[in-house]
């Protein structure tokens, strides 16, 4: 057997070298990382038993709606923080436990980005995380959101069993943000990374429709095998199978909800970062990064109507994407020579999307509803029916059925609902659209949009109703709300420029070796890093591992590979427990 493996490696001189870059690799990263100087942030199990569910609004609200007031901010902060989605969160947490003093913006009134939820005439509303895969007991990303939550956020599996090996091709890509940067594009241009992950650079060349096509001649198995393609916003000819892999494995084993909806993240994370010395202010856009004279990101200006308000702090972090930090928040001369700046145009934003949000009358039981999410299709030709509806203009689309109506019920996921609304459901459906539908009153105010705006996005919720109806008959009748979020509600909610859905793309280029080693934390201009999903890529638990990555480019130290060791540190223990 060991013959056969010399004889074959001489025959091989290529493997020679993989195994020898990657034993390097690996010792770079023990030396970087140096798991057992470990910091304090992964050195002990910071999980304690969950407090009871905080329902009073006000109370929620003393957290997570502290308005920005020049007085309330720290003095010698460490950082600063534009935007307070789970990039942010977690980076300052991370950050406030080795000793940061951290202060977290966010332009919204009230913090935690796509995990803030919104309540209007007595339902309350998820709007951006409607499941989250591998938080089960001893998974490791639960681990990580626990640590960073202290536990105080509980996981409700949901009803559905959720739809590979692509674990591999997806360390291929992951490899390349973990070494340094110079280190990893070698790697690429050399062509030794191919060679060492030819599963990663054979999956994020191959479309969804190309390996589906591959394999079956069934449009229907196809239309199923391909259904989930809208978790990542990107018709299935344009997504590599590398990402939906991604996606698949991610919900392998089952799904789950945040007991209390989500706003229970920012909720439970606020008071730590407090803790630690920072704080987390709403209503405080930042019109601009400030650079000193020798290029480096010193602070923020927070622009409101009433003034502006300078911010400085030791480092920036942007969490409100590359295409806002890098085309409108650094001064023009500053960004246009960073090598993120083409990447806006490289990359392209994602799609964007419509929110339809429905009050009904009746509780999960009465109305009986799942605790899951359903994709409604219109026709089983996805990549047809996506692009028909997207060559329509919006009057024309306005009467039709969109093309898929993702419907989903926080009522029916969160066990806390029926007490905290009894009586009450609520639904959320959502489809794709372009931006450009409603680019026309992007400069109007909230609602303040004209009756135009209004009949055009109403026509569209009520479309989307009634394909709603058509999977849950039971719902005719029981309608008592509905309002409609359009792509220039989602700007303004959350501050992505195009209403876009995940930040950045996530077509096959944006999993390129170039691209993949280039989108990271720490960014070519001194003293401003990033932050959230398109530092990996879409998705909570993505984002979350975003604010490791942030808070290991700013302590200088691998906290990745910390975290690994801690995650299998803490699975020991609690099973000697
Ligand atoms: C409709 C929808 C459904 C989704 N469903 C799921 C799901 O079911 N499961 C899942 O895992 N993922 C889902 N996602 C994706 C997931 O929610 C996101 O990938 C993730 O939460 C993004 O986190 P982030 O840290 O990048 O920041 P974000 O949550 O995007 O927050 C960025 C914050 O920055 C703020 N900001 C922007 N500009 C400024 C400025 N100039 N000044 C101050 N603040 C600013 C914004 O207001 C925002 O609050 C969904 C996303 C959407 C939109
Ligand atoms: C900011 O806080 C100070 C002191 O608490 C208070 O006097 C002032 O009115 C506040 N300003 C605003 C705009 O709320
Ligand atoms: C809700 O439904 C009940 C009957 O199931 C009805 O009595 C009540 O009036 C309805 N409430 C609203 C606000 O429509």
């Amino acid at each position: 057997m060991t013959l056969i493996s010399i004889q074959y490696l001489t025959d091989n001189p290529l493997l020679w070298v993989c195994l020898l870059v990657g034993s390097l690799i690996y010792l770079l990263l023990l030396i970087v990382g140096n798991p057992r100087r470990g910091p304090v942030l992964f050195s002990k199990d910071f999980v304690r038993p969950p407090q009871p569910l905080v329902t009073d609004h006000a109370a929620r609200k003393k957290v997570l709606k502290q308005r920005f007031n020049a007085t309330r901010v720290p003095e010698n902060l460490d950082a600063v923080i534009i935007g307070s989605g789970i990039g942010a969160l977690t980076t300052a947490v991370l950050l406030g436990r080795e000793g940061k003093k951290v202060l977290v913006l966010e332009q919204h009134d009230k913090a935690g980005g796509c995990c803030h939820t919104f309540v209007e005439k007595g339902f309350e509303f998820d709007t951006g995380i409607h499941y989250v895969g591998e938080m089960g007991e001893g998974k490791d990303p639960r681990i990580l959101i626990d640590q960073v939550t202290e536990g105080q956020v509980v996981w409700i599996p949901m009803d559905e069993a959720f739809d590979t090996e692509n674990k591999w091709a997806f360390m291929g890509a992951m490899a390349l943000k973990l070494i340094p940067e110079s280190l990893a594009m070698f790697l690429v241009k050399t062509g030794i990374h191919g060679l060492i992950f030819p599963r990663y650079n054979k999956q994020r060349r191959t479309s969804v429709t190309e390996f589906l096509n591959s394999i079956s001649e069934n449009t229907e198995l196809k239309a199923v095998l391909a259904y989930a393609f809208g978790d990542s916003g990107v018709p299935p000819s344009q997504m590599s199978i590398l990402e939906y892999g991604i996606i698949i494995n991610h919900y392998m084993g089952g799904a789950y909800y945040p007991l209390g909806g989500s706003s229970e993240i920012a909720f439970q994370m606020i008071p730590i970062i407090e803790r630690y010395g920072g704080k987390v202010l709403v209503d405080c856009p930042v019109s601009e990064i400030l650079i000193d004279d020798a290029g480096r990101a010193v602070g923020v200006r927070v622009h409101k109507s009433s003034g502006d308000t300078n911010i400085y702090a030791k480092c920036v972090i942007s969490n409100a994407g590359v295409h806002n930090t890098f085309k409108y928040l650094l001064p023009k001369n500053v960004a246009a020579i960073s090598a993120y700046y083409p990447l806006v145009e490289d990359v392209g934003s994602s799609i964007s999307y419509i929110s339809t949000f429905v009050g009904l009358n009746g509780s999960t039981k009465e109305l009986g509803l799942k605790a899951g999410n359903t994709w409604a299709f219109h026709s089983i030709e996805l990549q047809k029916m996506i692009e028909e509806y997207f060559a329509l203009r919006v009057e024309e689309a306005a009467d039709l059925d969109a093309p898929f109506c993702f419907i989903s019920f926080p009522s029916a996921k969160d066990p806390s609902w029926e007490y905290r609304y009894p009586g009450k459901s609520a639904a959320l459906l959502i489809t794709l659209c372009p931006y450009e539908w409603f680019s026309a009153w992007e400069k109007q105010r909230c609602k303040h949009r004209g009756e135009d705006y209004v009949d055009l996005k109403e026509r569209i919720g009520r479309q989307m109703w009634l394909q709603c109806q058509q999977v849950f008959p039971q719902l005719t009748g029981k309608m008592e709300y509905i309002e409609v979020g359009t792509p220039i509600t989602n700007r303004h909610y959350l501050g992505y420029p195009k209403g876009e859905m995940y930040g950045l793309d996530h077509k096959l280029n944006r999993f390129s070796p170039e691209i993949f080693t280039k989108l990271r934390a720490k960014t070519d201009i001194p003293g401003l890093y990033l932050t959230g999903q398109d530092v990996v890529t879409g998705g909570f638990v993505s984002s979350l591992h975003s604010g490791v990555f942030t808070a290991s480019a700013i302590l200088n130290r691998n906290l990745l590979i910390n975290l690994h060791f801690a995650t299998k540190d803490i699975k020991t223990r609690r099973k000697i427990e």
